[in-house]
């Protein structure tokens, strides 16, 4: 699938492109020579020109976000191009050219009762006015990649009510939407962040709310979220924290 020629990955809705965004904002992270630009905490430098045909991929070596951009088409807003490195047990390649419906095929509810709400925030999204979401999930490893091959986490046995803060880890996406200036087109940022389930610690009000959430989920959903197996566990690891009062 071709990536679309633009290179103006206008961030903000405003004319800079993301090479200006970076080296204005973040001046200590990034250099620009004349035909170059340096990550300066990784040494990588990156030759622009080299990216003419492909500035997505210049981006995604950049910034930490995994990159997916939707075009629109008569069947809704399709993906057409990404840089991705963190997806979690899903294959770039079954989602690539497909619309919002069909790349969410396998989340349980999403065509009765997210699909119209998410194509409206796609249809009214204005360039001035990113959108973000956060999305959660519990995994059974720090890793960020997870490979498609192990569609079920393998959770380990040992894991109990007492261990449970070091043996399960929170996943969060933060994910925004932004409609390209020049284009039209939306990207999609994902930037994802893992912790220890025991960071609830601090925040026994989140643990009660995390609690509740995954009480009051539609079996189906639990299923998804391979949340069954460990479900006891988790429940009760959240309830004890929950119940921390702080000084
Ligand atoms: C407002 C926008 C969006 C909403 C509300 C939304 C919602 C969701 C939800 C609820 C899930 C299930 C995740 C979980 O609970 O663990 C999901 C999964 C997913 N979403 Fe989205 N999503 C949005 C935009 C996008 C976009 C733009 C893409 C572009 C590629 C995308 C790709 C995916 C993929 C690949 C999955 C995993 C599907 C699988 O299991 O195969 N989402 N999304």
């Amino acid at each position: 699938m071709g990536i679309p020629r633009y290179i103006a990955l206008a961030i903000s809705g405003g004319s800079m492109s993301m090479l200006d965004h970076l080296l204005k904002h973040f001046p200590q992270h990034y250099r620009r020579h004349s035909q170059t630009i340096d990550a300066i905490a990784t040494h990588q430098v990156w030759h622009i020109p080299d990216f003419e045909s492909a500035p997505l991929d210049l981006a995604g070596r950049l910034v930490q976000e995994d990159l997916l951009l939707m075009e629109r088409s008569r069947q809704g807003y399709r993906l057409v191009a990404a840089s991705l490195c963190f997806p979690l047990r899903w294959r770039l390649r079954e989602k690539l050219g497909c619309p919002l419906t069909q790349i969410h095929a396998p989340v349980p509810g999403y065509s009765e009762k997210l699909a119209h709400p998410v194509d409206s925030v796609f249809n009214r999204l204005k360039s001035s006015h990113p959108v973000w979401r956060l999305n959660w999930s519990i995994v059974e490893s720090p890793e960020l990649f997870f490979p498609p091959e192990n569609a079920k986490p393998g959770w380990e046995t040992t894991i109990n009510c007492q261990n449970a803060g070091d043996k399960l880890f929170l996943r969060m996406e933060r994910q925004t939407l932004r409609r390209l200036a020049t284009s039209g087109d939306i990207l999609f940022t994902v930037r994802t962040y893992v912790h220890p389930l025991r960071v609830l610690e601090d925040n026994p009000q989140m643990a009660h709310n995390l609690m509740e959430t995954i009480q009051q989920m539609p079996l189906e959903m639990q299923n998804y979220k391979n949340l069954l197996p460990i479900q006891e566990v988790l429940l009760g690891y959240l309830e004890y924290i929950a119940s921390f009062k702080h000084l």
